[in-house]
């Protein structure tokens, strides 16, 4: 089907009799796998008498090639899936088979994508970045602290670099734009900490999706409809394993303090009135900042408390 999409992700009409000739395959073997393409993959394609077929809407599909100068530069070989449950569980499952870290997984489509707090991500095919780099840990939990915060730093600045200015971080690392989340982040690990460990930093960014086609249930932006045009997701790959590759390098030198004052004044809730929750017990509290290990610091009745897990909303009284 790739080689199909290929042809078509360009958003204008193509005969059958064009794209059969052009994959040596008949006219109705074309009509099936376009019907493939509408009922597995999801993707809208109109057919107009005398004209031909078309995508519903102009994609550009990961390449191959254009990625493969980006893993030279970054040295993480990577691979490109059309589909895939999850790239994190990709990653995970290839681990375990004694695949050796560095590498990434990349996938046009996700059918059980892994948000945070066991949410789902929603993972449209060939639309937005679903990216997965296994990485070993050798530094035990020192070189964990604070590393899921660094990803967003450098994630933040690869959206930046692309024209999404206004982007800011929430701790602990969702990328979000008029408080409509663009981008986020899920570390899993695998192995032991105190002993061999993996670590897979799963990213996820809105590139080029306007429409909601499943359930999201937050406030979301992307790219595209920041931007107002179609966002090359191949460069944006390539700007992504750039500032991963000198920010990670970054943390693993000088640790996470070093890169502690730029993550607060790209954090957008400094200051602000929160409330955290974790598990049942809320907490409230004015956001301070974040500690040397990544972890956040509240202003809690009067007194300072850091907390290194939880999810932060903003009080509905905040007018700082
Ligand atoms: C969040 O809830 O903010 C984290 C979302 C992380 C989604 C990415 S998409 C690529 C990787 N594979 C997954 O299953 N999840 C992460």
């Amino acid at each position: 089907m790739l080689p199909l999409l290929r042809l078509l992700q360009d958003g204008r009409f193509h005969s059958g009799e064009a794209l059969g000739a052009a994959l040596g395959v008949s006219r109705s073997a074309i009509w099936k796998q376009l019907k493939t393409l509408e009922s597995e993959l999801g993707l809208p394609v109109h057919r107009v008498r005398g004209r031909g077929y078309r995508l519903e809407s102009q994609l550009v599909l990961l390449d191959e090639d254009a990625l493969a100068v980006s893993a030279s530069s970054s040295g993480w070989p990577l691979s490109i899936l059309p589909i895939v449950d999850s790239t994190n569980a990709e990653v995970l499952r290839r681990l375990v088979s004694g695949e050796v870290p560095p590498f990434i997984v990349l996938a046009e489509c996700q059918t059980s994508g892994r948000g945070r707090r066991g949410r789902n991500w929603v993972s449209p095919f060939g639309e937005n970045l679903y990216y997965s780099l296994a990485l070993q840990v050798d530094g035990g939990m020192r070189q964990l602290e604070g590393l899921s915060l660094v990803v967003g730093l450098a994630l933040l600045r690869a959206l930046r670099l692309a024209g999404v200015v206004t982007a800011g971080l929430k701790w602990p690392n969702d990328v979000l734009v008029d408080g409509r989340k663009i981008a986020g982040i899920l570390l899993e690990l695998s192995g032991d900490p105190a002993d061999v460990c993996h670590v897979v930093i799963g990213i996820g960014v809105n590139v080029n999706m306007l429409a909601e086609t499943g359930d999201i249930d937050q406030p979301w932006t992307s790219m595209r409809a920041e931007l107002g045009c179609l966002v090359d997701r191949n460069e944006f790959v390539f700007e992504l394993n750039r500032q991963l590759s000198l920010y990670l390098g970054e943390h693993e030198k000088r640790g996470f303090s070093a890169l502690r004052d730029e993550w607060q004044e790209s954090h957008l809730w400094q200051g602000r009135h929160v409330t955290l929750t974790m598990g049942a017990r809320p907490v409230e509290g004015v956001v301070l900042g974040v500690d040397r290990t990544g972890a956040i610091r509240l202003r809690v009745a009067g007194v300072e408390q850091s907390f290194s897990g939880g999810e932060l909303s903003l009080r509905l009284n905040d007018d700082s």
